[in-house]
Parts: C-alpha cells; sequence; structure tokens
C-alpha cells in the first residue's frame, strides 16, 4: 500500500470554522457528516484518525472489527465519553481522547442560563411578546421565583458542577452538594454542604445534574426522589438525560411535584417526548451546553492535538486509558 502523505482525519460533524482550517493544514478530511453505523465502521478502517460526536456510538464489537485497521485514535469531541466502549477500545489497541476542562466554565453558564430561565419564566414571556397579544406591565404578570438566597443542590461535583457552584457565589444561593466521593477542597472554597441524594432531593429549591452518562448514573435520580422535593423546586439537567426517566420527569412536572425543569440532554436524544415538548414549565435546549464558538473550537483543536500525538507514536494528553 502507498502510504499517505497526510493522515487521512474522518470528521462526522462539522467541525467550527477556525479550528477546521487548521485540520484542513495539516490532514486529508474525510467528511461523513451524520453517518449511519455501517458507513461509520467502513469510514473509521480507512482512515488515521476520527474525531467523533457524543452521538456516534462504537461498542465491543465494533472495535474488535476495527482491531488491525489503520486506525490509531478516536478522538471523541466531547467531554463525555459513554458512548464509546473503552475497555474494548484498549483491546483493539485504539486510543480514545476526550475534550476536558475547556468546556467546563461554558457548559456551567449554559446550566446558570437555563435554571435563570426557567426561575424567570423567560421563554413563557419571549412567547407572550412575540404573540402580540402583550398587553403591558401587570403586577401579576409571569411571576417566577427569585434565586437569591435558595439553595442550591449541585448533583455530581465534578468540573462543571464545581464551576456551577462557583457561579452561584455570585447570585447569593446556598450551596449544597452531592457527589459519589467528597470534596474537601472545594466545600472549604464554596462553603458547600455535603449531603446525600435523598437529603438534596427534599432540602434545595433548585437542583441542577452534572452527572456523567453510563450505567452508573442511568436512572439514578428516581421517581421517589423528584416526588419527595419541596413545593417550587426547579430541576436543571446539564449532564446526561438518561440519568433521570424522561416519564418520571414528566409526571413530576405534569403533577406539579417539580415546578419547573430546565433541560439541555434528554434520555432518548435527539428524540423528545410530545408529552415533555407541551409542558409549559419546562425550558427544552438542544444539547448545546459547549457551544460557544470559543469553546467549539478549543474542543476541536485539543482534538487535534491528540491526534496528532497519537499518530507521532505518543501518548495523547487527553487519553482516556494507557495502551500497554
Ligand atoms: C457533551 O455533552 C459533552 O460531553 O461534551
Amino acid at each position: 500500500m502507498i502510504p499517505h502523505k497526510r493522515p487521512r482525519i474522518l470528521l462526522t460533524g462539522e467541525l467550527e470554522a477556525g479550528a477546521l482550517a487548521e485540520y484542513k493544514a495539516q490532514a486529508e478530511l474525510i467528511r461523513l457528516i451524520t453517518p449511519d453505523h455501517n458507513s461509520l465502521i467502513k469510514a473509521l478502517a480507512d482512515c488515521d484518525a476520527a474525531v467523533t460526536r457524543p452521538t456516534d456510538r462504537l461498542n465491543a464489537e465494533d472495535f474488535a472489527e476495527l482491531k488491525g485497521s489503520r486506525l490509531k485514535i478516536i478522538a471523541n469531541h466531547a467531554v463525555g465519553y459513554e458512548n464509546l466502549d473503552l475497555a474494548a477500545a484498549r483491546q483493539a489497541g485504539i486510543w480514545v481522547s476526550n475534550t476536558p476542562d475547556v468546556l467546563t466554565q461554558t457548559t456551567a453558564e449554559l446550566a446558570w442560563a437555563l435554571l435563570l430561565a426557567v426561575a424567570r419564566r423567560l421563554v413563557e414571556g419571549d412567547q407572550l411578546v412575540r404573540s402580540g397579544s402583550w398587553t403591558g406591565w401587570e403586577p401579576n404578570q409571569l411571576l417566577g421565583t427569585s434565586v437569591f438566597g435558595k439553595r442550591l443542590g449541585i448533583v455530581g461535583a465534578g468540573r462543571i458542577g464545581q464551576a456551577m457552584a462557583r457561579i452561584g457565589k455570585g447570585f447569593g444561593v446556598e450551596l449544597l452538594y452531592y457527589s459519589p466521593n467528597r470534596k474537601p477542597e472545594f466545600e472549604a472554597e464554596t462553603q458547600a454542604r455535603y449531603l446525600t441524594l435523598p437529603e438534596i432531593f427534599a432540602e434545595a429549591d433548585l437542583i441542577s445534574l452534572h452527572m456523567p452518562g453510563g450505567p452508573e448514573t442511568r436512572h439514578l435520580i428516581t421517581a421517589e426522589l423528584l416526588s419527595s422535593v419541596k413545593p417550587g423546586c426547579l430541576l436543571v439537567n446539564t449532564g446526561r438525560g438518561a440519568a433521570v426517566s424522561e416519564q418520571a420527569l414528566i409526571q413530576a412536572l405534569k403533577h406539579g411535584t417539580l415546578a419547573g425543569a430546565a433541560l439541555d440532554v434528554y434520555e432518548f436524544e435527539p428524540q423528545v417526548s410530545a408529552e415533555l415538548r407541551a409542558l409549559s414549565n419546562v425550558v427544552l435546549a438542544p444539547h448545546i451546553g459547549s457551544a460557544t464558538v470559543e469553546t467549539r473550537r478549543n474542543m476541536a483543536l485539543m482534538c487535534l492535538k491528540n491526534i496528532q500525538l497519537a499518530l507521532a507514536g505518543k501518548q495523547p494528553p487527553q487519553a482516556l486509558f494507557n495502551l500497554a
């Protein structure tokens, strides 16, 4: 086989323009945008590297098929990586990297935007003004909930959950948190109180979910937890949709147990049930937690850096495991 001069990189989504220019300067790009599964596997086997989206799923069988192909690295264009079977990738000798840190603040900003939007009924207000039927200032119109002085429960105090908490200091909320492990430095810095999951759900006025995906967190937020919240409680989810059963969430919102929710992620993404879409007490965003020009550029460039190192025979800086 005649070796290709420039590495072949598969892209399954369009990259931010500034980052794309860098890719073009360094590689031959194979653009297979939103591929079906079979085409994806075929294309991966014929490339040196790939930049994948969190919706591109590769299981153990897929990696077994890719073993021995020219593929050296999958750079997942996301911090989450539950879409990829890491053990199988390792077994196949294919690196997998992700994009931590660069999206932390941006995603926490979106979580705050969602929290404020649902608390202040911003989407309902926008619809009222657009409809042309707004008749002017009224003392009782679209009354929401103040966040100042409320208790904010952070569930999942990783990088993004902690950033959410730090921003919360500026909004004057009292911080509660739950994470599988206690974080003493975070507690000292923010005065966040560590509680169990049931305690968070019983005590918080506002709850923000920041959990990673995968089997450990699937349906961790049970119907029972959702039914134990204080009146008026609002829930935000910018982690992974499957942390809460969509049906349980709909029931809690319909019965008013939860006063409102603001979501960026969904259990059956990109499908969002008609029942959820019909509710007025929800704000629904299309998985845009990290979607700013700056952050998407940095994420794509981080993927490129990892690819360069893997193709130079070195360990990529954001590799999710070691290859022996
Ligand atoms: C997006 O959801 C990500 O994991 O970066």
